[in-house]
């Protein structure tokens, strides 16, 4: 065999093991061919000594936001993209975002492709924001939706009043889903709870960027988890909770798997790494919170930090992911379009941050290979498992995505050797096209030295962005694997007595 790039004498890392440090991964026409000892070479082979570095797969991001309406001044899919490679993640599943008085997805679907063809480092798929379920969608569209375009998951919104559906809402997609073995996401959030909340606020006045926290206090997160596992439950469908940033919530979707249901948690590098102090603001413009603004919000506690990451450890969480949601801080219309006359409005302000980029490396900052062993978060295959292979698995990419191993494409991150790639976040170094980062001044242990897709280099830390806009592929997704739970297809909210008076 006449391999096209061999890495040798690196260390890789997959969702199950650290393999013995030396072996060679064999690549040609993209794929992984083999790992062994000694691979054959010739004069055409491209080699590449990772110097005793750590190889983990490249990143699957399964939470981007990217050229979507409701985001002016956000990321679009040149420089979402360029971010996302230059920070390890070699997949992305971004939104196509469904608009309220749309009662076709055909042509959202065609308006999102048009953004994104051609215009990707990396590769990429959809998750459908379903915001008006009709029963022409749910019948005849998703079905085709999944069988010929291999988009096989939707999110669904509990609050924001142009995006949320209702329980029944919830109910009649799940079941939908569930017949087509679909993954539903969903935005855990009571909507109720929050307006009032917030019209509190706003007759006190109390309308600068650091009262979003208190709008949308942990209660409406911990609420809104459980009815939505209960609606799962009584579909008897897997569902996944996006973003959580309450332990309280993040419990009851443990609750739930220990009953073997088919429910699975998201959280995101900002809720692990920040807390709510930050949107108080550092400078005197006291403004500059509106930076951290996202939902759920950041919490206000260490202790809540605590509990995300004992959920990172203890295999709660299945996906780690950036949500990478962002709007430009400065912005001719106004600061971060937050400023009404003038005066800070919380409500006003976008909600979202970016973080394609900074999400692999943060958390490879907290395994054992930037940590001492006790001061370690997480071992580096659970880190694996949530950076990419469990998102690869439960969106229907499994076999191509997020391991290392033959047969998978040769989407990998090199990492810098011992001790030789610590980077203090910065906005200097980010791609993305958004004008501040959330975590600067954050230390990184160690930060991609390559970054290869599809057997080529498309990041290398030396030059930087060395890959081509027009390599990314779109990726029609096969059914998602349910990642907890019990196996077989056995109703849990009911009994079977119960449930065969009405299904
Ligand atoms: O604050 C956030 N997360 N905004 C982005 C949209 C969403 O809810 O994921
Ligand atoms: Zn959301
Ligand atoms: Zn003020
Ligand atoms: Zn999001």
């Amino acid at each position: 065999m006449d391999f096209d790039l061999v890495v040798k004498n690196g260390i890789i890392v997959t969702a199950s093991e650290v393999l013995q440090p030396g072996l060679e991964i064999g690549i040609k026409d993209g794929k992984i061919i083999c790992i062994g000892i000694a691979l054959p070479t010739s004069s055409s082979t491209h080699i590449i000594d990772a110097e005793g570095a750590y190889i983990t797969p490249g990143g699957v991001d399964s939470h981007v936001h990217l050229a979507q309406k409701n985001s002016p001044t956000g990321d679009g899919w040149e420089t979402g993209s360029r971010s996302a490679i230059a920070g390890g993640t070699t997949t992305i599943i971004a939104f196509a975002s469904q608009p309220k008085d749309a009662t076709s997805l055909y042509p959202v679907l065609e308006d999102y492709d048009k953004k994104a063809k051609d215009q990707s480092y990396a590769d990429y798929g959809y998750h459908f924001i379903l915001t008006n379920p009709t029963k022409a969608i749910l019948q005849d569209e998703l079905p085709v939706m999944a069988a010929q375009h291999g988009i096989t998951s939707v999110k669904l919104y509990m609050t924001y009043e142009a995006m949320r559906v209702d329980d029944r809402q919830v109910l009649d997609i799940l079941f939908a889903c569930r017949s087509l073995g679909m993954t539903t996401m969903i935005h855990a959030e009571s909507h109720d709870m929050i307006n009032l909340i917030i019209e509190g606020l706003e007759r006190r006045k109390n309308v600068d960027p650091f009262f979003h926290a208190v709008a949308r206090p942990r209660i409406a997160e911990d609420e809104a988890s459980y009815r939505a596992i209960s609606l799962a439950e009584l579909a008897d469908a897997p569902m996944l909770i996006v973003h959580m940033s309450s332990e309280v919530a993040v419990n009851h979707v443990r609750e739930a798997q220990t009953r073997l249901l088919p429910i699975h948690a998201e959280t995101c590098p900002h809720y692990l790494f920040l807390l709510s102090a930050e949107i108080k603001g550092k400078t005197h413009d006291h403004f500059s919170g509106a930076k951290h603004v996202c939902s759920p919000p950041l919490r206000h506690h260490p202790k809540d930090l605590e509990g995300l990451w004992q959920s990172i450890a203890n295999g709660t969480f299945s996906t780690f992911s950036s949500d990478h949601a962002p709007s430009k801080y400065d912005h001719p219309g106004g600061k971060r379009l937050g400023l009404v006359d003038g005066i800070p409005r919380f409500t006003k302000i976008p909600n979202g941050l970016p973080g394609v980029e900074t999400r692999v490396p943060l958390l490879f900052g907290q395994t054992p290979a930037c940590q001492p062993p006790e001061k370690a978060k997480l071992t580096l295959p659970r880190f694996v498992q949530l950076t990419a292979t469990n998102a690869a698995k439960l969106y229907g990419l499994d076999g191509r995505k997020g391991s290392i191993a033959p047969g998978y494409d040769a989407d990998l991150i090199i990492w810098h050797p011992n001790d030789t790639g610590a980077v203090t976040i910065s906005q200097d170094l980010m791609h993305h096209d958004i004008d501040y980062t959330p975590f600067e001044g954050v230390h990184v242990g160690n930060w991609p030295r390559y970054t290869v897709l599809r057997g080529q280099v498309v990041w290398d830390k030396s030059k930087g962005v060395v890959g081509d806009m027009k390599y990314g592929q779109y990726l029609k997704r096969g059914k998602g694997q349910v990642l907890t739970g019990r196996v077989g297809n056995l109703p849990r909210g009911m009994n079977e007595d119960e449930r065969r008076y009405w299904l």
